[in-house]
């Protein structure tokens, strides 16, 4: 127990439970505590998942003395405000996706963490999953020859609830900061690979969306990006349309199918991706063992803690900081801006 890095959870809502399940199957952590605005839900919240302790407040959370790390559950509105506190307070901070509402805030909850000298990281889990580090070799490797083309899709269809954060202007609801997060994310990555870079940001950014006519967030949305190397990403995302979600990676010798990108193997197991190469008569797989989800993403931060580092290599923040500016100029192309801005 005392090698093992010690969590608290903030916020007791669906991403939190889901978590906590992944704690408890990591190797290198155990949730200690949970904090909620309401302390029967963190009682209840503590119970289910096995946590010694629950706190009717987030203050609370953050002041108890055995969280090394927190885990910030809330809506994305919500964020900067909590990755604030917990930086003053002193503790590591793993952040939902998105890390904030824009980039203005993401450089200011950056900012406020190196100054405390604080871990932080964008929850970005598919980026700690093997099958992302796979894609990314075998892409640099130069098996589908030189890469021009991502499509990336990420969409479900959930039922409109005004009061539900998807389709709550307040609570940051719509599908760009939901969902449309991860497309970025992974057609910058790619992007990276052709300039032998981290991440590449793009030069020119095209979006349009539908909104919705009641609550006016984004149901569902589109952008062509073109990067300076010249690789070009179509992308879609939605949270009232059911699409495949899926990546499609283009290079001049072939083409690589991944059908399950950003929640590859939650409880663990193997994924596969396909690849098309020219000439060849039926896809290659490649397939990819892994570990919960979730769990490798507990041990991708608390591995990086342990190493002293200031930055979570699977997602550092400058990263971070790129995507939001990315997601800012999407938002800009269709209009949408929220009360909180
Ligand atoms: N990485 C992933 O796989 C993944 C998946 C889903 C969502 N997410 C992200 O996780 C975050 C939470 O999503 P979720 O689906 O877990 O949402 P959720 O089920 O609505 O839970 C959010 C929790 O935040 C707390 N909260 C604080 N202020 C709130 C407010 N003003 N209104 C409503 N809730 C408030 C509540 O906890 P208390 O009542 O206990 O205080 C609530 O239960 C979002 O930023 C989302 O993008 C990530």
């Amino acid at each position: 127990m005392e090698n093992r890095l010690q969590w608290g959870i903030l916020g007791a809502g669906t991403i939190a439970g889901t978590f906590a399940k992944g704690v408890a199957r990591s190797q290198s952590g155990t949730v200690v505590a949970v904090g909620s605005r309401d302390a029967s839900k963190a009682a209840e919240f503590a119970a289910r998942h096995s946590i010694a302790r629950a706190h009717g407040s987030y203050e609370a959370l953050l002041a108890d003395p055995e969280v090394r790390a927190v885990y910030i559950a809330t809506p994305h509105p919500q964020h900067l405000e909590w990755i604030l506190k917990a930086a003053a307070a002193g503790k590591h901070i793993l952040c939902e996706k998105p890390l904030a509402m824009n980039a203005a805030q993401a450089a200011q909850a950056i900012d406020a963490c190196r100054a405390a000298g604080v871990l932080l990281m964008e929850a970005f889990m598919y980026r700690c999953h093997p099958q992302t580090k796979k894609l990314l070799q075998v892409v640099r490797s130069g098996l589908i020859g030189d890469l021009q083309l991502v499509q990336a899709t990420f969409s479900f269809n959930a039922p409109f609830d005004p009061d539900h954060r998807l389709f709550n202007l307040e609570l940051g609801g719509g599908g760009i900061l939901d969902v449309g997060c991860y497309t970025t994310s992974i057609a910058r990555l790619l992007a990276g690979v052709a300039s032998g870079l981290p991440y590449e940001d793009p030069e020119y950014l095209e979006g349009t969306a539908v909104l919705h006519p009641e609550s006016g967030v984004d149901t569902l949305a589109a952008a062509t990006l073109r990067f300076g190397n010249g690789v070009l990403a179509q992308l879609s995302c939605g949270v009232s349309l059911h699409q495949e979600s899926m990546v499609r990676v283009y290079g001049s010798g072939g083409w690589i199918l991944v059908t399950d990108p950003f929640l590859p193997n939650v409880d663990g197991g193997v994924s596969r991706m396909q690849a098309y190469l020219a000439g060849g008569k039926c896809p290659e797989m490649i397939r990819v063992e892994s570990g919960p989800l979730y769990a490798m993403e507990a041990d991708a931060f608390a591995a990086a803690l342990a190493k002293g580092l200031r930055e979570v290599p699977e997602n550092p923040t400058g990263d971070t900081l790129g995507n939001m500016r990315t997601l800012d100029r999407w938002r800009a192309a269709i209009g949408l801006r929220y009360p909180c801005e």
